[in-house]
């Protein structure tokens, strides 16, 4: 009988820890966003891998992300506005489907696009 009462114990611990582990790795997730696989899975259609524009980009009208002029007019505000309302007939927002934290982690990736 103690043995058993031991072995409840034991397993009981096994269950928080494990649980403790799960909700630290799903903490440290949600602050550790991949900008770049965002910015894979929505932008490169348009704005292309390197930051500079497909076909079809350049035919809405993107610019080259490179560009340093740009980059040096351009504040962070100001590209997450530009992702989360997108533009008219150009580009569409993105409010709907990307998270505040999921927006601000692809600015640094339009910024590394700079030369
Ligand atoms: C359907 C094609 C398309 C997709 C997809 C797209 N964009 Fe754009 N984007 C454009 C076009 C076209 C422009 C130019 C719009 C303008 O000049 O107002 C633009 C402009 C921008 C600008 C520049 C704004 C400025 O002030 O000059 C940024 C930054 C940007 N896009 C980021 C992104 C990011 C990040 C994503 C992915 C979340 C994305 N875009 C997805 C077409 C697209």
């Amino acid at each position: 009988m103690k043995n058993k009462n031991t072995l409840t114990l034991a397993l009981f611990s096994v269950t928080i820890g494990a649980s403790a582990f799960f909700f630290g790795t799903s903490v440290s997730k949600a602050s550790n966003i991949d900008g770049m696989k965002l910015y894979l899975q929505h932008c490169k259609t348009c704005h292309g891998v390197d930051g500079n524009p497909t076909d079809l980009g350049e035919g809405l009208g993107a610019r080259k992300f490179a560009d340093a002029e740009w980059q040096a007019k351009t504040s962070d505000e100001r590209i997450i506005e530009q992702i989360n309302e997108g533009t008219p007939e150009m580009m569409m927002p993105f409010k709907e489907k990307l998270t505040p934290e999921e927006v601000k982690a692809l600015v640094p990736v339009v910024r590394g696009f700079k030369k």
